[in-house]
């Protein structure tokens, strides 16, 4: 969302605050594996905390945690390569349990001396698992063999010595291994994902029976354990909060107001490229239903001004950005002193993976030219939940769900769905296009199955007959993607009778456009938005 990634830009210049909370918590290493979040999140359904931190995470840091256990992700990467991956090896002295998943399974084989080595096939995908002990990583799995899900080339071969060999594969003859005495388990397999039978029952036996946890992590014990943190850390000082009636923003606002009431200052920069109605409404929930200190701001014409004539997509992005700041900072200062700045990061974008970051495509993420002078605290609510929890978290609160559950919109709005120069007449044009075919979809109730969907202009003019006039208008694309999290994305299969209803509303009640197409391309290799 817009607030998001503008107050990006003051994070470098805040003092940040530990996240302090106190819960149990699980300790994950992150070795870069595909799985790792879906690690996290399966642990976080059993109503236990955990966190990911990086796999080199020292000793001494991990100790500081007092996790009840720590579990090991998968990887990329080869225990058997030179340069592999480590974690430190003490830790396994600890007496604290530990599960090691591929990757972090083959690391414990090789710290205790037994062997791992390339297998003469890989195996991926579903394997017969068979259980040799129904003892306690497997209690209450009744059946001698169950479906897991594999991925991997390198194998544990032989287990070290004080290991028991628990399960295997017809292939793989170390698929899991326990040291009862020590509490340390390795499994080849990844019970986090869904085809692996039981697997969630695995992980509960880990975590609950294992570690010894209490399942006592939930929304609710969340929502009030932060609301007495933030009013001890806020006090009766002020906090400001960049509102865009994005989820995430949202959230951490009615959250802040719960615990410091009016002394919660939200800015509403509403740039004019927001949605048909969209300005109105974040005003009327906010300050109307949740009665909070909101400001909106009307920018439309500074931000047009600022864009007129402009084309070039990243041009685009940077003057919003740029903009977005001014008109946020002209607000602040007419504010006095304001001690606390309100963020929506949530965990995604602070864990410290063991990887590098993949290469930036868009410049949202990453915009320059952070100003100087900033002097806040910075106050990030959210920052340990995954956006699922942060949507939980939503209606915990009460939040509105057409808000809670809403569909993820760009911050730099719909100057990346107008190719080309922005004007007023083409903003409409998109905004009640869009408002069309949101419209239609919700008429149709198909909003759960589609990720995102939204109308763009892609700044072409066609020959048409309407009546038995020619007509030289704008043509509307469609876009409409299903999608776990934004990076992949498929071009949905809205049913044609649907899109034909669309398109011939589009058509009849948007006036200036006499066509309207499909986009039908996965993302890679598009990219969901246009610019
Ligand atoms: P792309 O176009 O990169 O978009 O495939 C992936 C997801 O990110 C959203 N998006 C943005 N979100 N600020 C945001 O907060 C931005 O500048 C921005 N640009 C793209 C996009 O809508 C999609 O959900």
């Amino acid at each position: 969302m817009i607030t998001q990634d503008i107050i990006t830009f003051f994070i470098t210049f805040a003092k940040k605050i530990p996240n302090n909370m106190t819960h149990q918590l699980i300790l994950i290493l992150d070795f870069g594996g595909q799985y790792t979040q879906l690690i996290a999140r399966r642990v976080r359904e059993l109503n236990v905390f955990c966190e990911i931190v990086p796999y080199n995470y020292s000793i001494e840091k991990i100790k500081s945690k007092t996790p009840k256990g720590i579990i090991l992700s998968g990887s990329p990467q080869s225990v058997t390569q030179a340069d592999a991956m480590q974690c430190d090896e003490n830790l396994f002295q600890l007496g604290i349990p530990v599960l090691g998943i591929c990757y972090g399974g083959q690391l414990i084989s090789k710290a205790f001396g037994g062997i791992v080595s390339k297998a003469k096939v890989g195996e991926y995908g579903r394997k017969e698992l068979k259980i040799d002990n129904n003892g306690d990583l497997f209690k209450n799995i009744t059946k001698p063999s169950i479906q897991c899900w594999m991925s991997h080339f390198d194998h544990i071969e032989a287990a070290p010595k004080g290991f028991e060999v628990i399960a295997r594969t017809e292939s793989c003859p170390v698929a899991a291994m326990k040291n009862e005495a020590k509490k340390i388990y390795a499994i080849q397999f990844h019970p986090e994902v869904e085809h692996t039978e039981m697997g969630k029952q695995m992980l509960e036996n880990f975590v609950i029976d294992i570690c010894n946890l209490t399942p006592d992590w939930t929304m609710g014990n969340y929502v009030n354990q932060s609301l007495a943190k933030l009013k001890k850390q806020i006090g009766d000082r002020k906090a400001i909060c960049g509102l865009s009636g994005g989820v995430d923003s949202s959230v951490a606002a009615v959250l802040l107001h719960k615990a410091i009431g009016k002394n919660l200052i939200c800015v509403f920069v509403d740039h004019g490229l927001l949605r048909k109605n969209e300005g109105d409404e974040v005003e009327e929930i906010f300050r109307n239903q949740f009665d909070m200190n909101l400001i909106r701001v009307n920018a439309k014409e500074r931000f047009l001004t600022k864009l007129a004539g402009v084309t070039d997509p990243e041009k685009k992005r940077k003057i919003i950005g740029e903009e977005f700041i001014r008109v946020f900072e002209d607000e602040k200062k007419k504010l006095g002193k304001i001690d606390f700045l309100v963020q929506g990061t949530i965990y995604p974008d602070v864990i410290e993976s063991g990887t590098d970051k993949a290469a930036v495509i868009k410049s949202h993420h990453n915009v320059g030219g952070l100003p100087k002078d900033v002097d806040f605290e910075l106050v990030e609510p959210l920052n340990l939940l995954f956006k699922d929890e942060v949507r939980r978290l939503g209606k915990e609160l009460q939040i509105p769900d057409h808000i809670v559950m809403r569909q993820p919109f760009p911050g730099p709005g719909l100057a990346i769905r107008i190719l080309g120069e922005i004007t007023e007449d083409k903003i409409k044009l998109v905004q009640d296009a869009d408002w069309v075919f949101r419209d239609e979809i919700a008429k149709q109730g198909l909003q759960g199955e589609i990720w995102q969907y939204f109308a763009m202009l892609p700044n072409i003019r066609t020959v048409g007959v309407m009546g038995d006039e020619r007509t030289y208008t704008h043509t509307i694309a469609l876009r409409a993607v299903t999608s776990v999290d934004g990076m992949t994305a498929d071009w949905a299969r809205i049913p044609h009778e649907v899109l034909a209803t669309i398109s011939n509303r589009i058509v009849n009640e948007v006036r200036g456009v006499n066509r309207v197409v499909y986009d039908i391309t996965s993302k890679p290799p598009s990219t969901i938005e246009y610019e």
